[in-house]
Order: structure tokens, then C-alpha cells, then sequence
């Protein structure tokens, strides 16, 4: 019989992968999905006939219990959050609210109505936060900067509560910084892949950004949600970091993405004081050797083969960008 798996955060960037990825190794997938009054299945648009899709939202305990209670998941994946960074401090408690208390209710739904799951929990880079040592590795103390970091902090701890005391199967990925084609357009990478192939195309004249020399260890999401799925299929559950090893800065992000549409970014470029945060996270990067040795994974894709990639396919979705005029009040 299908293994069925369940993904929280399946509109989202990981989430789109991942159910790619569930459906070619044979899962019946279910997607929890919240409302909206617009459409937000952009990324799922080609999945939706062969994946099922419940109504929920990590804030609401008895959408919850119901999603687990219908779909009866063999495995589920947690990657729901409020996941960008700079509106943590704009909206805290809801951050808290989604990214930190949604876990345990979440893993309260899994211990009343199928204790016998497997459980993913997406952890991140960004509770190392002020690194107490380079690289960062499972055993690496936290130090959040952020309340999206201390919220994930909080997620990560009670995922390990549960396995603790109720010999739950729940383990936590604590990935580094990954992207693709698909990432939200405020994320940095994305920022400027989408902004340089709009100046290309002649859609928009500059790019603002913040700190352009903090550092992350930047991967392919294709790449991180395989060792999502390999952690489920493992017989015990443990945490591991993902990362590829290598820091870059946003700077060389930049320099990149210009020499693919062939522009210099210096002329272009522009330095926004209200970008930069109230503390920054410099430097991250990862050791994942436990990852490889115990899930024999490894990153396949390189940093400016990511980067040429993004640049690629947003110059095409830039050339292809039409705007369409609302409906007049009164025809
Ligand atoms: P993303 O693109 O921002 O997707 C977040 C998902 O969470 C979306 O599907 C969103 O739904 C959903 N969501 C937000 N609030 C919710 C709520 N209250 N109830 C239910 N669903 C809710 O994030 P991502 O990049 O795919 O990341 C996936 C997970 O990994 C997140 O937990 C993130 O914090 C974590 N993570 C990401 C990275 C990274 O570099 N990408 C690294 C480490 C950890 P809508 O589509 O309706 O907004
Ligand atoms: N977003 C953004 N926009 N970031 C900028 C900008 C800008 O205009 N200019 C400079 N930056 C810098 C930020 O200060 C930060 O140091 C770095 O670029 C990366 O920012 P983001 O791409 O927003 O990602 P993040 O590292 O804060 O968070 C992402 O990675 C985490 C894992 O470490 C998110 O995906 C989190 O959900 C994830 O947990």
C-alpha cells in the first residue's frame, strides 16, 4: 500500500519540491493549506490533480487534529512557518505564534491520533545566529538573532520533548539557506535574480539592498528536500545539519546574477539603510559530514550554477510578464 505523507507549508517553496519528490517515490500526498482570498497554489498549479489538499492553519489546534484525523499519515512534514526573517520583528507574537507554538500543536494532533508517524520538523541555520563556532554542526549551541530564529529554537526543542517523552519518531532538520527558481521574491537571492533580469528586460532601473557582506551557505532546494524524505526513512530518529560547506556573501550573489545578463553591478546597485537588521546574522556556514556519512547525501548543485539558474528562469518569466488591468468599478 502507498505510504502517505502529509506536508504543512506545501504552497510554499520547499513544500513544492518536496510533494514532487513524495509522488516519484510512489506517496499518496496530502497538503495542508490555509485560506486565502487570492490563489496561492502558484507552485503546486501542476501537482494538484494527484496530491490531496486539507484546510488548515498551524494557529487553529482543531484543523489540525482534523488533517491528521482524515489523512492518517504514515509520515509527516512540518514546514509551515512564517519563514522570512525581517517581518519577525514586525509581527513577533504571530511568529511565535506559527513558527514556534504551531509545532507542538502540531505534535500534539500526531501524539493523540497517529503517535506512530514519522515527523519532520524544518529547523534552520538561523538559530545558530550569533555563531559560537565555525562551521556549524548538530552539537553547535544556539544563539538566535532574530524572533523567527527563537521561535524555530523553541520548534526545535520540543521537537526533540516529543521524542523524549513520548518515543515519538520526530527528528529536525536544521538546514542552512536554500533556494531555486521558486523562491519568494523578498528572499535576498531571489530579490536579485528577479530585479537584474527586470533591469535586463528594461522593467525596473536599480536594485536596493541592505548588507551586502553578511554570508550564508547557500544551497539548491531540490538538493535539501531529499535529505528531508531520507531522514524519514531512516530507523531512528536523529537531527542533522544540511548545508554544502561553502559561505559566499550577498555580494557575490550580486556579482553573479550581473554577469549572467551581462550588465556591471556597480551602476546599478544601490546601498538602503532600512534594509539592513536590527542583528545580523554574519556568517553562516555548515558542516553536514553527519548528513553524508549516516544519509548518504550530498549537495549536487554549486552556488553559481544556483544563482546562473534563477537569473535564467527570471528572465523569462520577466519577458513573459504581461500586467493586467483590474476590472473598471463600472464597465
Ligand atoms: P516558504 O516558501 O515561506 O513557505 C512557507 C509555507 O508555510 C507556505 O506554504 C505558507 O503558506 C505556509 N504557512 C505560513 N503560515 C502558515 C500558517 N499559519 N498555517 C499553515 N501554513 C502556513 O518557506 P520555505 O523556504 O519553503 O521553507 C520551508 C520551511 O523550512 C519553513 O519552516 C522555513 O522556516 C524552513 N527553513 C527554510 C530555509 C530556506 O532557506 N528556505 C532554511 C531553513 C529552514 P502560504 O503559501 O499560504 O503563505
Ligand atoms: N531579504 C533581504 N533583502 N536580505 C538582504 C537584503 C535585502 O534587500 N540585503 C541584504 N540582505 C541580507 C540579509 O541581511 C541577510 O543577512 C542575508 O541577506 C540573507 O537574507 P534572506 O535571503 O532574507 O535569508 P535569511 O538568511 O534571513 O533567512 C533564510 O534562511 C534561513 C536559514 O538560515 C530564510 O529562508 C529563513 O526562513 C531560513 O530559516
Amino acid at each position: 500500500m502507498a505510504k502517505k505523507s502529509l506536508v504543512t507549508g506545501i504552497t510554499g517553496q520547499d513544500g513544492s519540491y518536496l510533494a514532487e519528490l513524495l509522488l516519484e517515490k510512489g506517496c499518496q500526498v496530502y497538503g495542508l493549506i490555509r485560506r486565502s482570498s487570492n490563489e496561492p497554489t502558484d507552485r503546486i498549479q501542476h501537482l494538484l490533480d494527484k496530491i490531496q489538499l486539507l484546510d488548515g492553519d498551524l494557529t487553529d489546534q482543531s484543523s489540525l487534529d482534523q488533517a491528521i484525523q482524515t489523512s492518517q499519515p504514515d509520515e509527516v512534514y512540518n514546514l509551515a512557518a512564517q519563514s522570512f526573517v525581517p517581518t519577525s520583528w514586525n509581527q513577533p507574537v504571530l511568529t511565535a505564534d506559527v513558527t514556534g507554538l504551531g509545532v507542538v500543536r502540531l505534535l500534539e494532533s500526531l501524539r493523540k491520533y497517529k503517535p506512530n508517524a514519522k515527523f519532520y520538523q524544518a529547523s534552520s541555520s538561523e538559530m545558530f545566529g550569533k555563531v559560537k563556532e565555525t562551521p556549524q554542526k548538530e552539537t553547535t549551541p544556539f544563539h538566535p538573532r532574530s524572533p523567527y530564529g527563537v521561535a524555530k529554537v523553541y520548534a526545535h526543542y520540543i521537537t526533540i520533548n516529543y521524542r523524549e517523552s513520548y518515543d515519538l519518531f520526530a527528528c529536525s532538520g536544521i538546514c542552512f539557506n536554500h533556494e531555486s527558481p521558486r523562491r519568494g521574491l523578498e528572499f535576498v537571492t531571489r530579490k536579485i535574480t528577479h530585479t537584474a533580469a527586470q533591469i535586463k528586460l528594461g522593467k525596473a532601473k536599480e536594485l536596493s539592498l541592505g548588507n551586502l557582506e553578511a554570508a550564508r551557505d547557500w544551497g539548491f532546494a531540490g538538493d535539501y528536500v531529499q535529505a528531508m524524505w531520507l531522514m524519514l526513512q531512516q530507523e531512528k530518529p536523529e537531527d542533522y545539519v544540511i548545508a554544502t560547506g561553502k559561505a559566499h556573501t550577498v555580494r557575490e550573489v550580486v556579482e553573479i546574477a550581473f554577469d549572467e545578463i551581462g550588465l556591471p553591478w556597480k551602476k546599478y546597485v544601490k546601498n538602503d539603510k532600512k534594509l539592513y537588521r536590527p542583528a545580523e546574522v554574519d556568517y553562516l556556514l555548515g558542516d553536514s559530514t553527519k548528513a553524508q556519512q549516516k544519509l548518504h547525501w550530498k549537495p549536487e548543485t554549486s552556488f553559481e550554477k544556483l544563482i546562473r539558474m534563477m537569473v535564467k528562469h527570471d528572465l523569462k518569466i520577466v519577458q513573459q510578464e504581461t500586467t493586467y488591468p483590474l476590472p473598471a468599478l463600472k464597465e
